[in-house]
């Protein structure tokens, strides 16, 4: 894939691109379908993997080539240096949106389900796609809902003072301005993933 941003250049001067011999229209050909990156963003415990991960296993089904990329999963390698201050956020998205392209370059369906809890974070991932492969979904999920499930025990910790820069409680969440989608998790979880997977138009 041609580079189709305006990125910083790399900190060291003497790189030279590679270019491969197989096209994006080659591996859709291959694969039957387009690249696309699904970007799930909400609060800890909306419900954000639980979609991906319904969601990938549907596609599976369709013969899609389709992964998940979790917050939680992503910490514990690739991101496992980093914490919840706002500039580890930020790397935290950056990383995952380079990471993304290289799946859209592979010609797949990524799945994200992180926080990613600022508009600017968001919107620089989308500025590296190429226009209408990145679709947004914003798992809608009020703060008092999250908290009331509290599947990780993770808000009563925050609300004790554990936890500090806890997103909903002492770190703020951006919610998305025009999403491609909205989600509703009070519905059943297959109409949501009927909803996704019905704007993917692979
Ligand atoms: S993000 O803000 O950088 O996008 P990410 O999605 O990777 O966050 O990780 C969020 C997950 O880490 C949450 O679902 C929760 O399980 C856990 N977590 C631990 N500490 C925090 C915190 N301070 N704020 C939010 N989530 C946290």
């Amino acid at each position: 894939m041609a580079d189709q941003t305006s990125r910083p250049d790399p900190v060291s001067a003497n790189i030279v691109r590679a270019e491969g011999h197989v096209d994006g229209l080659d591996r859709a050909k291959n694969l039957g379908h387009g690249s696309r990156t699904v970007w799930f963003t909400g609060l800890s415990g909306s419900g954000k993997s639980t979609l991906a991960f319904a969601v990938e296993e549907a596609l599976m089904r369709q013969s899609v080539a389709a992964y998940v990329l979790d917050g939680d999963n992503v910490r514990f390698g690739l991101n496992r240096d980093l914490g919840f201050a706002p500039e580890d956020r930020t790397e935290n998205i950056r990383r995952i949106g380079e990471v993304c392209r290289l799946f859209q370059d592979a010609g797949m369906i990524v799945l994200t389900a992180f926080v990613s809890p600022y508009v600017a974070d968001r919107d620089a991932v989308r500025d590296l796609h190429p226009r209408g492969s990145f679709i947004e979904v914003f798992v809608d999920t009020p703060l008092e809902v999250c908290e009331a499930r509290d599947v990780k025990g993770l808000y009563a910790k925050a609300r004790a003072g554990e936890i500090p820069e806890f997103t909903g409680i002492s770190a703020p969440y951006e919610a998305p301005v025009d999403p491609e989608i909205t989600v509703d998790t009070s519905n059943p979880l297959d109409e949501c993933v009927a909803q996704v997977i019905a704007q993917l138009d692979l």
